[in-house]
């Protein structure tokens, strides 16, 4: 009895120094375990003067914000990230934590989230200015707002569409494209797409605005088209605003078109002003695969369960509005693939209505495999989701895409749930816009084949 007595106390007596052995050593600190993973995933939004709400560059920034850090990265709100990697491919410019560093977060701050040594803090990453994509030099060229643009101190801005007429006189490629903000805090985005021309029934103001203009008659498919037909080059996010394509293909970018700098702006409290940019790197290698953007659609869109055919020489058919209050409207659209077509990214656009997007390949056997799930879009972040090795999708291939729109009083962002939303260009309105990137031989490019 008093042996058992002995050994049982002398277990406990193990057990218990084991663990605190095994505490002691564990434990993480800010300064060892912690700052590492913010440094490197977080300060280049969480950094005074960039987007996100307050910086987490120093223990004493940090401190306060541990448990609300702790249940962010934890439910995977943070670092911000659309795509569900369960139901997508893997792509390049995903930001999400890997789940030692979510556990090493975690550990911490149930730990009481102790500062640690300070000796072994690691060095803030310096602060980034000027162009982000760095060992291409600086670049080719560089398409500006025509003027700086006023930012009143308060108050909801509409995003706003700037217009510079394309400045070269043949078709050139670029291998790399950068958003720049000219004012980090106050631009929300600036979003770079490249267009046919002006939008129908518009002139060009002398600060680069597309202004109605009563002379000239527009017809509301001309106006559909040219929506249709516009397509996203890049778009400015804090670390990652930027695309690259290999060697050897490159995004055509065509004279007499027009670049357009979608810009949003959020007011800071004070006058502020902004010149957003878009730099060019051209390839000097010849081009073999031209990189194309386009919307995922043949001409047919399943609205509702209804079919709906485009007329002929439409691209997409004219699509019925959302109803009122409606909460999950959805469509469908397809688009079947004739011949072998590499594809680089995909990259869903809606506006204040867009609830969730899927993109779904299926092959010629019918095998299906889905691509991209964003359960919760948020237009605040236009993500290119760039494949981490472009996929070729074989002959016969068809790409089915699906969004699903609330107009509901649910939806947060909804600016009037008891209003039908029609399909444009502006905020208010919605856009079903599944684009995605793809390779096309570059010589038929020169034969004069566009993006139409
Ligand atoms: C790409 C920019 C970006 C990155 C990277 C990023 N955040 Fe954020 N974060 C934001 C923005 C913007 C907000 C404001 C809320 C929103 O828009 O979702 C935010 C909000 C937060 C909040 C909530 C603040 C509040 O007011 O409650 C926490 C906590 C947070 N981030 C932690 C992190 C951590 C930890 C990381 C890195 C592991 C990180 N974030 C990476 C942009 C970013």
């Amino acid at each position: 009895m008093r042996s058992i007595c002995v050994l049982a106390a002398g277990l406990l007596v193990g057990l218990a120094s084991s663990a605190t052995a095994g505490a002691a050593e564990e434990a993480p600190t800010f300064t060892k375990d912690v700052a590492p993973i913010l440094f490197d995933n977080c300060v280049v939004c969480h950094r005074v003067g960039e987007v996100a709400p307050m910086a987490l560059t120093s223990y004493q920034a940090v401190r306060p914000w541990a448990r609300a850090i702790k249940d962010k990265v934890v439910s995977r709100e943070m670092p911000p990230w659309h795509a569900d990697p369960e139901a997508s491919l893997d792509f390049r410019n995903d930001r999400r934590l890997s789940q030692a560093d979510v556990d090493t977060i975690a550990a911490w701050v149930d730990g009481g989230a102790p500062e640690g040594n300070p000796t072994e803090l690691p060095a803030l990453p310096p602060i980034p200015t000027g162009w982000q994509i760095r060992d291409l030099g600086e670049p080719d060229a560089v398409i500006r707002m025509p003027v700086a643009e006023e930012i009143p101190a308060s108050g909801e801005l509409p995003m706003t569409n700037y217009y510079i007429p394309v400045p070269w006189d043949e078709p050139r490629y670029a291998q790399a494209l950068e958003s720049k903000p000219g004012n980090r805090v106050a631009t929300h985005h600036t979003v770079a797409y490249i267009r046919p021309g002006l939008p129908p029934g518009t002139r060009l103001n002398e600060k680069g605005l597309a202004v109605r203009d009563p002379s000239i008659a527009v017809d509301r498919n001309a106006s559909f088209e040219f929506a249709q037909r516009s397509v996203k080059l890049t778009g400015y996010a804090p670390g990652k605003g930027y695309k690259r394509y290999p060697k050897g293909a490159g995004r055509v970018l065509r004279p007499d078109w027009y670049f357009t700098l979608n810009q949003h702006y959020q007011p800071t409290g004070k006058p502020e002003t902004d010149q957003s940019e878009l730099g060019i790197w051209f390839h000097d290698d010849p081009i073999d695969t031209d990189v194309r953007e386009i919307v995922a659609s043949d001409g047919i869109a399943v609205v509702e369960g209804r079919e709906l055919v485009a007329e002929p020489g439409q691209r997409r058919p004219v699509v019925p509005s959302i109803p009122p209050y409606a909460d999950d409207w959805k469509i469908v659209a397809m688009k079947v693939f004739p011949e072998d077509t590499t594809i680089f990214s995909l990259s869903p656009h809606a506006h204040l209505r867009g609830k969730r997007f899927t993109y779904t390949l299926v092959r010629p056997d019918g095998t299906e495999q889905t691509l991209l799930t964003v359960p919760q879009y948020d237009f605040n972040w236009q993500t290119f989701y760039e494949l981490t090795e472009p996929m070729v999708f074989p002959a016969g291939s068809k790409l089915v895409t699906v969004g699903y729109y609330d107009n509901s009083v649910k939806n947060r962002y909804n600016p009037a749930p008891d209003k039908e939303v029609y399909w444009a260009e502006q905020s208010w309105d919605e856009m079903f816009n599944p684009f995605f990137e793809y390779g096309v031989a570059a010589e038929t490019v020169t034969k004069g084949s566009t993006n139409d």
